[in-house]
């Protein structure tokens, strides 16, 4: 294998997410936190006025979606479903909204891409989180019911489950630094929500594995961040950065790896994988005493702007590199499920692609078993807080019209795909 060529097998594609791009996910907390936004001010909550209301239309545009990703090389493509269409209420299914994801599956299947599913992309039922949430310890039985659910459901059609997407950024964004909703600050309650993210996953991996019909391969999807003291000669910011390192990405792989929750053995959660899934995004220079800077850091004066991109993220590949090795020494096959820029510009973004896939082909030569790379987005979407001011897609949607647009980004990707090199 040359040094820019990937193992043969290797599965690209992209990732969405239900409530980024179905639209009307009317049923969910972030729908009812946009909606509340609304009414308490002008503009609303989410920072650029938008809400997410339609968002692309995938839930009736997906087979044209399929389509268009399959013209442009993909071989998979990483979806949510949304728990909240197929359990509006707690304890009844939807089997309608079960049937929907089936068509989207087999749409997928029939124009050769492989549907990799995530069971919990950031949005909970309104009734789960009327009742607390993920500060209710139940939260870890009724994912469990919903994965039996959709896995069973689904059959043969998926190989490829995802527990939680990202089961720290509920902690660190929705309860200590007041970011998401439901906009809590307070550490007590981010380590009872992490806790239960924990063990949430446990409980989903195992009623996913015991449900399926078929060989399935069942994982976390971890938001891995890299990062550094800003000033390396400081003490209080090296304290931060190994504080905000253990939080963010050690506290689930001690849970994985050692069978641990803040330290705790609990039962059956060592092991709790067949695979992992990282996203990954950016380095974080962390300085102490700068408060609640969050996940977008503070920046050394020489580096470059334009690899800070429209989120505030600052770009860093080779973190790409370390956080494969280290998620990688669980031992089991890790995929890149998200990695992408939030950018205008097609040339940072084209950039930025070969800068990661760089970093991934490093990672696979010195050991870790990198299965495949999905990019986030396969198109603009509803971007969380943000709202729909940030542009991470490899097809542009036009807002007016939600015409879907490739950037040249897709066709270099495309080609990448088609020689499984770089
Ligand atoms: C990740 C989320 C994903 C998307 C990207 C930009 O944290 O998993 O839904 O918002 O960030």
């Amino acid at each position: 294998m040359s040094a820019r060529t990937f193992p043969p097998g290797f599965l690209w594609g992209s990732a969405t997410a239900a409530h980024q791009v179905e639209g009307n996910c009317t049923r969910n907390h972030w729908w009812e936190w946009e909606q509340e936004g609304l009414r308490q001010r002008p503009g609303g909550y989410v920072r650029d006025g938008s809400v997410s209301g339609i968002a692309c239309d995938y839930y009736h545009r997906f087979d044209d979606d399929h389509r268009l990703a399959a013209e442009l090389g993909h071989q998979a493509l990483r979806i949510s479903i949304e728990w909240s269409r197929i359990e509006p209420e707690r304890g009844r299914f939807d089997e309608a909204e079960l049937d929907h994801y089936r068509r989207v599956c087999d749409s997928m299947l029939q124009r050769g891409l492989v549907p990799t599913v995530t069971l919990h992309h950031f949005t909970n039922p309104i009734w789960a989180q009327r009742e607390g949430g993920w500060e209710n310890p139940e939260m870890a039985s009724w994912l469990a019911r919903f994965a039996a659910y959709a896995v069973r459901g689904l059959g043969g059609r998926v190989k490829l489950w995802w527990t939680i997407n990202e089961p720290m950024i509920a902690p660190a964004l929705g309860y200590m630094f007041g970011m998401h909703p439901p906009c809590v600050r307070d550490p007590v309650r981010a380590l009872v929500v992490a806790r239960n993210t924990l063990l949430a996953h446990r409980a989903i991996y195992r009623a996913a594995r015991e449900a399926a019909t078929h060989t399935v391969e069942v994982g976390p999807v971890l938001a891995m961040i890299h990062f550094e003291p800003l000033d390396p000669g400081s003490a209080a910011d090296q304290a931060l950065a190994q504080s905000s390192d253990r939080f963010m990405n050690e506290f689930f792989l001690a849970g994985l790896r050692d069978g641990v929750v803040a330290d705790e053995p609990v039962d059956a959660l060592q092991g709790s994988y067949d695979v992992i899934g990282v996203n990954y995004y950016m380095r974080v220079l962390c300085e102490a005493g700068r408060g609640d800077v969050a996940i977008s850091g503070a920046r050394r004066a020489a580096e470059p702007e334009r690899w800070v991109d429209e989120m505030g993220w600052e770009v860093f590949p080779d973190g790409l590199r370390r956080c494969l090795l280290r998620a990688g020494r669980l031992g089991k096959p890790v995929y890149v499920t998200e990695n992408g820029m939030a950018t205008l510009d097609d040339t940072a973004r084209t950039e930025h692609l070969y800068a990661h896939l760089e970093k991934v082909r490093g990672a696979i030569d010195e050991g870790a078993d990198v299965r495949g790379y999905f990019y986030w987005s396969l198109m603009d979407n509803f971007e969380w807080a943000e709202g729909y001011s940030r542009h991470f897609g490899l097809v542009a949607v036009d807002r007016q019209t939600l015409e879907r647009r490739p950037r040249p980004t897709a066709f270099v990707y495309r080609d990448i795909i088609r020689a499984n090199a770089i």
